[in-house]
């Protein structure tokens, strides 16, 4: 390769780092990641502590805003969000053009892409308050979105939240609250789905976030770069695994449960499968989330009364792949979404639905990485590349070729 072809526009050189494996593509105070020693972070807050002690919305705020909110404060931001939770009617003709079968995933991203369309005047956030208004919005319309997704798919009618009840029980209730007929909220569920979202909330500069950013660098509106971070998550490789897991385990229950069959299969390089729900980019030790999630399975499934065979299998999974040379020697372990679909199967989440259930969680880490973003004044993003096509070729008419 000429040297040339490596000069980069500031006049450095390119790197070549393909995955971003080493390459830092911005500075953040966000989120703190250390992969080594399993540590995660919001603000500063751990992880573990965050999952114990406050509630997701807490933790929205946290991460948007950089610090705790107080009870005033909060209470303000739970009250803007409230009125901003209606969706545009038309919205619902677009709805009722997706199939029944479509993918919830398809249907979230098209939808919120379309919010952008009903509310131009969100891509200005120069101003605070222009931008505070954006954050609010969003933050309203999602779940409403996210309950259509799922009631589009089980048939049922569309509804709106109620506006007495807190960010998550709102949302649990928009979802399953059958036609005329009571929800009561269930504290086991609703606690399970608020600690499950505040572990998905952010984790720095993975794919849908990194695509959030990038979307946003040229200035595009906040749910267009959202709608752009649904898609990359919904990939198999990232947040898409969650679904990807729980059919692996289920395949692995209805061939007889014979894990070994399947860790060789993982392990054969001829065979293009991999296990679901192992290995992590940045964890190279454990997966923190993970460890709370697989104790809150335990937790959840017990208190619900749930006996599924496939926690059996996951953790048989799990036990093999710490004794196995394979896995210890490229240090592949559970990852978040190992575990969090037994718990979403069991709250009666269907498994199309669990990388929907992601989206809703990282939706502040999005936002608050997209205002970050803005605010720090980043150039549009644009990656380099070293050409390694043709040479300069003379151009023949088709009659010549
Ligand atoms: N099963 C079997 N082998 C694996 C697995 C797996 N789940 N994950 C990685 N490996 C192997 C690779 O084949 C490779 O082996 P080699 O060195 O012999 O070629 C080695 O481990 C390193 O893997 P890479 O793909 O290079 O690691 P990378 O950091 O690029 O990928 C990823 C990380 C995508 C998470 C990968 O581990 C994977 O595909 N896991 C399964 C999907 C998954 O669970 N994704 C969710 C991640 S968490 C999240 O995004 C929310």
């Amino acid at each position: 390769i000429d040297i040339k072809t490596l000069r980069g526009a500031t006049g450095g050189l390119t790197t070549i780092d393909p995955g971003y494996k080493n390459t830092g593509s911005c500075t953040s105070a966000i989120t703190f990641l250390n992969g080594e020693e399993g540590i995660l972070r919001y603000r500063g807050y751990s992880i573990e502590e965050l999952a114990d002690k406050a509630d997701f919305l807490e933790v929205a705020y946290l991460l948007i805003f950089g610090e705790l909110p107080t009870a005033t404060q909060l209470e303000k931001f739970h009250n803007d969000i409230k009125a901003q939770s209606h969706v545009d009617e038309d919205v619902k003709k677009i709805l009722d053009g997706f199939p029944k079968s479509a993918h919830p995933m398809g249907v979230l991203s098209s939808l919120t892409s379309a919010l952008m369309a009903f509310n131009p005047s969100s891509v200005n956030v120069d101003s605070e308050e222009d931008m505070y208004n954006a954050i609010v919005k969003i933050m309203g319309k999602f779940p409403v979105l996210v309950a259509w997704a799922l009631r589009k798919r089980t048939g049922q009618p569309l509804d709106y939240g109620d506006d007495n009840l807190g960010y998550v029980d709102n949302i649990l209730k928009m979802m399953f609250k059958k036609a005329n007929s009571e929800y009561k909220i269930d504290p086991v569920v609703s606690n399970a789905l608020d600690k499950l979202l505040i572990l998905h909330a952010d984790h720095e500069q993975n794919c849908s976030t990194s695509t959030v950013r990038i979307v946003g660098s040229s200035h595009a509106g906040l749910f267009a770069s959202l709608s752009a971070g649904i898609n990359a998550l919904w990939g198999p490789l990232h947040g898409g695994a969650n679904q990807a897991v729980l059919e692996m385990l289920e395949a692995i229950k209805e061939d007889g449960g014979d894990t070994k069959k399947y860790m060789a299969k993982a392990k054969d390089k001829k065979d293009p499968f991999r296990l679901m729900g192992f290995g992590h980019r940045v964890y190279k030790n454990f997966d923190p989330r993970a460890k709370i999630i697989k104790v809150a399975a335990d937790d959840v499934l017990g208190a619900l009364g749930v006996e599924d065979p496939i926690l059996d299998i996951a953790k048989g999974l799990e036990q093999e792949a710490l004794n196995d040379p394979y896995f210890v020697d490229r240090k592949l372990y559970p990852n978040v979404d190992f575990y969090s679909g037994i718990i979403y199967r069991a709250m009666g989440i269907p498994t199309e639905m669990f990388t929907v259930m992601f989206a809703l969680g990282r939706l502040p880490g999005w936002i608050a990485q997209w205002k970050e973003m803005r605010e720090n004044k980043e150039p549009i993003g644009r990656p380099r590349q070293v050409y390694t096509g043709e040479n300069h070729r003379a151009f023949k008419e088709v009659s010549e070729r």
